[in-house]
C-alpha cells in the first residue's frame, strides 16, 4: 500500500461535529510533553497546528519536510488517536497529535519545550460559534496568543486564516494586542499544503481572510 492510498480509502473515525470546551470533561491539565519523547529528531525546528482536526495537513507536511518535526493539538480525542496510528503506519518519526483543549491548557502541554524550538504555528479556519451567548467557546483568546508568543522563538511565524469576517477581525484584534507580534500583510497561504476546510472554502468561491505575524522579540 503506497502512503496516499493509506490515507485515502481509510474509513474515517466518526465524531461529534462540534464539542464544548467549557464541559468539565475539556476542561483537563495534560502532563507536558517530553519533546525527546515524542520525535527521533527533538532538536529539529517545530511546526504546532492548533485545531488540526483529522490532521492531513501536518500529515502532508511532516511528508514534505522531514528534517521539521510537527505537531498537531487537537480537542477531539478520537481524531487525535487516529492520526497517530496513521504517522505510525506512515513511519513519520517528526509527527505527532495531542489531545488538548488548547484555549485551556496548551501551556502546560508546552511548559518543558526548549525555547528555541517552536518556529511556526498555524490556526486554520477555528470553529466560528457564531451565536453571541457561544463567544466563551472560541478558540483564540488572550491566554492562548500569550502562550503561542512566550513559546514561539524570535522570529517565529504565526499564520491564522478562516473564512468568517467577524471572527477574523475579533482574532486578529487580539493577536494585534499582544507586544512582542508584528503583523505583516498576507493574501495567500504561505504553506504549499491547504487544509480540508481551505480546499472547501475555495471551492465555493468564498472569501479567506488570512493574517501572519512574527514574533519580534
Ligand atoms: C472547523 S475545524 C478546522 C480544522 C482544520 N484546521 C482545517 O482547516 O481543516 C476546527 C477544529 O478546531 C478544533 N478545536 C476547536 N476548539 C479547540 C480547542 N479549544 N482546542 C483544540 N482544538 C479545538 C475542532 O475540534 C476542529 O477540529
Amino acid at each position: 500500500m503506497t502512503f496516499l492510498s493509506k490515507f485515502i480509502f481509510m474509513p474515517r473515525v466518526r465524531v461529534h461535529q462540534h464539542v464544548n470546551p467549557l464541559s468539565p470533561f475539556y476542561q483537563f491539565i495534560p502532563p507536558p510533553i517530553e519533546i525527546e519523547k515524542i520525535f527521533a529528531n527533538p532538536q529539529s525546528p517545530l511546526h504546532l497546528d492548533i485545531g488540526c482536526a483529522r490532521g492531513r495537513f501536518v500529515l502532508k507536511m511532516a511528508r514534505m519536510f522531514p528534517d521539521r518535526n510537527f505537531l498537531g493539538v487537537e480537542i477531539r480525542e478520537p481524531l487525535v488517536t487516529e492520526g497517530n496510528r496513521l504517522a505510525r503506519e506512515c513511519n513519520l518519526t517528526n509527527l505527532r497529535y495531542e489531545f488538548n483543549n488548547a484555549t485551556y491548557s496548551l501551556n502546560r502541554l508546552l511548559e518543558n519545550f526548549p525555547a528555541d524550538v517552536l518556529e511556526t504555528v498555524t490556526i486554520q479556519f477555528p470553529d466560528p460559534w457564531y451565536k453571541r451567548k457561544h463567544a466563551k467557546r472560541r478558540m483564540v483568546d488572550e491566554n492562548l496568543v500569550a502562550t503561542i508568543a512566550g513559546h514561539l522563538k524570535v522570529s517565529g511565524k504565526i499564520f491564522i486564516q478562516t473564512d468568517v469576517d467577524f471572527l477574523a477581525e475579533e482574532m486578529f484584534e487580539i493577536f494585534r494586542a499582544n507586544e512582542n507580534l508584528v503583523e505583516f500583510g498576507i493574501f495567500a497561504n504561505p504553506f504549499p499544503v491547504k487544509t480540508e476546510r481551505e480546499t472547501a472554502v475555495e471551492e465555493k468561491y468564498l472569501p479567506i481572510y488570512r493574517a501572519l505575524f512574527e514574533k519580534a522579540q
